[in-house]
């Protein structure tokens, strides 16, 4: 992977999970990284792990001045933004009938309405340094449908459409725009529905295991792939989604047929 010595980024719900495996990475790739979220003792501590390249922001990706915040407190101490992750997100499990519209509303805002304000609060400074690399983490829910998430599969497809229009909007400017979509993350985001999980193991399995490479992606492979794009090894790519899903988007495997 390519240095991202002197750069500085933004990571979005980094205090756990794939956000702290991302702002790991970056910091070990050289950069100084801003982590936000709303889980602020989790957050300092990520931080502090990471070392003095390491900052945490308690930063709520649905505030507008709190994007302000995050942006002045990079551009007051390193005077750029050379990326910005948007990874913050939440997750719902419930069918259409059981998912009430204030549920849809906070999905829609936190995962999708939450990157719009971080693309309208850092592209003005991305636009003065004519460079800028923008990585949305999206899902394999952002590349298919499921049935009984379809409020989080519409939030993850907004961001993917969000992703492709910005590319075209920003590449002119130096600014790169790319989605990382991965089938896994942090098993505690599943944390409130595990009981009712509990009484689908066998599908569960079976939804993870069908796949080229059986298993969810882990964390930092997923970190691997956003540093990629956040890189300069990836300088010809925008607007591109990025599946780190162990082959699920290709098709479906059929575990007899490898022995037909
Ligand atoms: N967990 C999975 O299986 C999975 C699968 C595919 C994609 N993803 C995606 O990966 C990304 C990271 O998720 P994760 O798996 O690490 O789960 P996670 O729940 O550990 O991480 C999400 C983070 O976002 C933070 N967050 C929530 N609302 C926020 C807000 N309003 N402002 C700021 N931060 C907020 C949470 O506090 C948390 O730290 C998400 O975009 C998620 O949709 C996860």
């Amino acid at each position: 992977m390519k240095s991202l010595e002197g750069r500085v980024a933004i990571v979005t719900g980094a205090a756990r999970g794939t956000g702290a495996a991302i702002a790991s990475r970056l910091v070990e790739l050289g950069a100084t990284v801003l982590l936000g979220d709303i889980l602020h003792d989790e957050g300092e501590r990520v931080a502090e792990e990471l070392g003095e390249r390491a900052i945490y922001v308690p930063h709520d990706v649905t505030k507008r001045d709190e994007w302000e915040r995050i942006v002045t407190r990079a551009v007051e101490s390193a005077a750029r933004v050379d990326v910005l992750v948007n990874n913050a997100a939440v997750l719902h499990l419930g069918t259409i009938e059981k998912t009430p519209e204030d549920v849809l509303r906070r999905l829609l805002e936190v995962n999708t309405v939450g990157p719009y304000l971080g693309l309208r609060a850092v592209v003005p400074v991305m636009r003065e340094q004519r460079a800028g690399s923008i990585v949305n983490v999206g899902s394999v829910d952002s590349l298919f449908g499921m049935n009984g998430i379809t409020s989080y599969c519409a939030s993850k497809w907004g961001l993917r459409g969000m992703s492709k229009a910005a590319a075209l909007e920003l590449g002119r400017d130096g600014i790169r725009v790319n989605s990382v979509c991965p089938a896994g993350g942090n098993p505690g985001m599943y944390g409130p529905w595990m009981s009712q999980l509990a009484g689908f193991m066998d599908e569960t399995r079976a939804y993870t295991e069908n796949r080229a490479i059986p298993g969810e992606a882990p964390l930092d492979r997923i970190a691997e792939a956003v540093c990629f794009f956040a890189s300069d090894a990836s300088l010809h790519c925008t607007g591109v989604d990025l599946p780190v899903d162990g082959g699920a988007h290709a098709g479906r495997f059929i575990p007899g047929f490898n022995t037909l």
